[in-house]
């Protein structure tokens, strides 16, 4: 009967899935090395070595409610890049997109120079502005750039290195806003007012942190993964000060590339970082996010076939192809529902002679690697609340989480809860999903940056009278 075809076969294919389960007491390990690499990365003299960044972001404060005004924002980071008009509204605390719109970037110009991105980048923002009858004003703007920068202030930013699929010549080590301020002064036909710099995280936790003034976090599972959080400035080595908190950008992608991850990468990771435009860099966002995920279920598909497990050992040429098995059939062929049916129809759009078996198959080997995407999430989330807890000596922490990214929103989400739980018991965890926060959020941190400039002046005008 199909049903014993089926239990043989899953047992074959349990030996290929084993590597990608981890227990956990892994997860409990691979938390207590993060945290470990956290403290790397905060540290004065460490800081500089470090896998996980830690990146001040100069963000002190969280919204209070009271910004308001009109701004630009800009996304850069994603699959699009974005430019959006956005109203931030006192009295009905609501941040309002006025208006968006999306530029494609081709992939040649992810791997152009920087010359030819940041004119693309200043040319949509005038065709916005243009098409918005915006050109005459000059608005603050918020930028999301999402990527690990090294921040010296609000509106200076250099870029460490790109990750995800972007490889620009001339921009590493540069500051980026000042990259883009010298390509809108190259058109000369318009002004921009001041700018704020934002990782997507950051703006993720302020946009929602205008709602619910206890989000601390903001983590994003989309193209890339990553996390920040609010810290104590006294625990952030490199920065001056003792009082208060600034949010740090963990960059926790970066998680493994010393090789401390090793012991649980499968020769399917390996492989995936090997034939990436940056080996050996953001490992553990290889493991986990968008660009990645797709691509590790085509290579342990295309195993399994060469070992005769599935399609009567045929490859297709769209299997055999790399990155032609996109992450989001993932997604498709997990629905609860529908996952069978979605499973044969991309199986057949693949060009493979799939039988019923095959395809139960295919759904396991989907469902394996989205759930470790989602446990390793966890264990990273986990050690992040766990710190705040202990940062702040609280025998029980409540926070919010602001999350965003496709991963997160087309996945399942119960397991990375489920984890963060076990992770993490002391700690209660409200996650709320962020709408347009790389937008909506970076116009936010100007909003704030304003706010507090303004409350400094007012402060240093009485102390002087
Ligand atoms: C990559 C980037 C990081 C960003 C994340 C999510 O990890 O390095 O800055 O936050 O992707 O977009």
């Amino acid at each position: 009967p199909p049903s014993e075809r089926v239990r043989s076969s899953v047992i074959r294919v349990e030996k290929y899935l084993q590597p990608f389960q981890l227990s956990p007491e892994t997860l409990q390990e691979v938390s207590a090395r993060l945290r470990k690499d956290l403290l790397r990365g905060l540290g004065k003299h460490s800081h500089h070595k470090a896998p996980v960044k830690m990146l001040p972001t100069f963000v002190r404060a969280t919204p209070d409610g009271t910004e308001k005004g009109d701004f630009l924002a800009l996304d850069l980071g994603g699959t699009n890049f974005r430019v959006l008009h956005v109203r931030v509204e006192e009295e009905a605390q609501k941040v309002l997109k006025m208006d968006s719109q999306i530029c494609a970037i081709p992939q040649e110009m992810m791997l152009g120079t920087g010359e030819q991105l940041f004119d693309h980048i200043a040319t949509c923002l005038g065709d916005f502005l243009e098409s918005h009858n915006l050109k005459g004003q000059t608005l603050p703007l918020g930028f999301t750039f999402s990527f690990p920068c090294e921040q010296l202030e609000i509106d200076k930013s250099i870029l460490i290195r790109w990750t995800k699929g972007f490889n620009c010549s001339g921009v590493e080590g540069k500051d980026v806003v000042q990259l883009l301020k010298e390509a809108i002064h190259r058109r000369g036909d318009y002004h921009i007012g001041s700018v704020a710099m934002v990782n997507d995280t950051v703006g993720t936790m302020m946009s929602c942190g205008y709602k619910d003034q206890s989000c601390e976090i903001g983590m994003i599972i989309g193209t890339g993964t990553n996390a920040c959080y609010m810290e104590e400035i006294k625990n952030v080595k490199r920065i001056e000060g003792e009082d208060g908190r600034m949010c740090i950008n963990t960059e926790w992608g970066g998680f493994g590339d010393d090789g401390c991850l090793d012991d649980i990468l499968t020769e399917f990771d390996v492989e995936v970082d090997k034939t990436s435009i940056n080996p050996g860099v953001h490992i553990f966002e290889k493991m986990i996010s968008g660009m990645y995920l797709g691509e590790i279920v085509r290579l342990v598909l295309v195993k399994m076939t060469k070992d005769k497990l599935l399609f009567k050992g045929q490859i297709s040429e769209a299997l055999g192809t790399c990155g032609l098995f996109e992450t989001k059939f993932i997604s498709e062929i997990e629905e609860p529902d529908s996952g069978l049916e979605n499973a044969k129809k991309i199986l057949t759009e693949l060009g493979l002679d799939w039988s019923l078996v095959d395809a139960s198959v295919v759904r396991l080997v989907c469902d394996t690697i989205s759930s470790r995407s989602a446990y390793l999430c966890a264990a990273a989330l986990a050690t992040l609340v766990n710190r705040i807890r202990n940062n702040r000596k609280l025998g029980h922490l409540k926070t919010t989480v602001g999350v965003d990214g496709t991963v997160y929103r087309k996945h399942p989400t119960s397991k990375l809860q489920k984890a963060v739980r076990l992770l993490a018991p002391q700690c209660d965890i409200t996650f709320l999903v962020s709408e347009d926060g790389s937008g909506k959020g970076a116009a936010m941190v100007t909003a704030v940056a304003q706010r507090l400039k303004k409350s400094c002046s007012t402060m240093c005008t009485k102390a002087s009278e």
